[in-house]
């Protein structure tokens, strides 16, 4: 494991200092939990994949002009980032009824809704991150107008720009959550400003992925619902994105980074 300064610790992911001041480096875990991490477990390899999956979503999102957090891959589970203020937002953008929509609204999950529709829940784990309405975002301080504004734009294109990206490998993009940070703009006279930029992570632990032609599920709900074969499906994903080569043969060296690397 690494001998940086551990900043913060998640359910899924570690962030250390950075080498440079403004910077972090993001260590994916093999940790997977649900429901509020009430269920966990340890896939192997699972972090491995999701620092990869989502270095190339990151990536290909910066050259449509999204602003990420993503600087550049370090190895095969750290990423270094630029270090934001995280707003205190998940923000959920769905093209199907699945999840909790579907529960709470009595919708068959599957259903295509009229629309896309961007939800918002509060980053509060004791609470298990309620939905809330744009009206508390605003009433509460959560993020400015603008930062509203531009967060809701930005989900909308990253929509647009991931269902056609997977669209072209076969997958169906259900829904996915991301999160936004403040990014602090300097000049000589120090922090004069804030950029909203996308941070966090998009990986199959945040998105809901199903095959065009079967509806099989590639993403954590296989975790959530017990489906089984969880990393099988991410590394299906990531060699369908042309991120792994051949699957049997990104097997074996997930396995050899897992022993090298911890
Ligand atoms: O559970 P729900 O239907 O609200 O999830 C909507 C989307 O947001 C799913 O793709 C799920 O994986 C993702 N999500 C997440 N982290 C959470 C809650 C939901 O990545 N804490």
């Amino acid at each position: 494991m690494s001998r940086r300064k551990q900043i913060y610790e998640g359910k899924a992911k570690i962030l250390y200092e950075g080498p440079e001041p403004g910077t972090l480096v993001q260590y994916f875990k093999d940790d997977a939990t649900a429901f509020n991490a009430q269920k966990k477990a340890i896939l192997d390899g699972k972090g491995v994949l999701n620092n990869r999956i989502s270095e190339f979503v990151m990536t290909h999102l910066a050259e449509i002009g999204i602003p990420t957090h993503f600087i550049k891959r370090l190895n095969m589970r750290e990423q270094l980032i630029k270090k934001v203020e995280i707003i205190p937002l998940e923000v959920i953008c769905r093209n199907v009824a699945a999840g909790t929509m579907a529960k709470r609204l009595g919708i068959e999950e599957g259903e295509k809704l009229p629309r896309s529709v961007v939800e918002f829940c509060l980053k509060r784990d004791d609470l298990g991150d309620p939905l809330i309405a744009e009206e508390h975002i605003h009433a509460f301080g959560w993020a400015s107008s603008s930062e509203l504004d531009e967060m809701i734009a930005m989900t909308l294109r990253i929509n647009d720009y991931l269902q056609g990206m997977f669209a072209g490998i076969g997958i169906k993009l259900i829904d996915f959550k991301i999160e936004f940070g403040r990014l602090p703009i300097s000049n000589e006279d120090g922090v004069v400003g804030h950029q909203v930029v996308l941070a966090d992570e998009i990986s199959p632990d945040s998105c809901r992925l199903w095959d065009r032609e079967t509806n099989k599920k590639l993403d954590k709900d296989r975790f959530r619902r017990d489906l089984g074969e969880v990393t099988e499906a991410y590394t299906e994903v990531a060699t369908r994105l042309g991120i792994i080569k051949e699957q049997n043969q990104h097997n074996a060296t997930i396995l050899s980074v897992v022993s090298n690397d911890d």
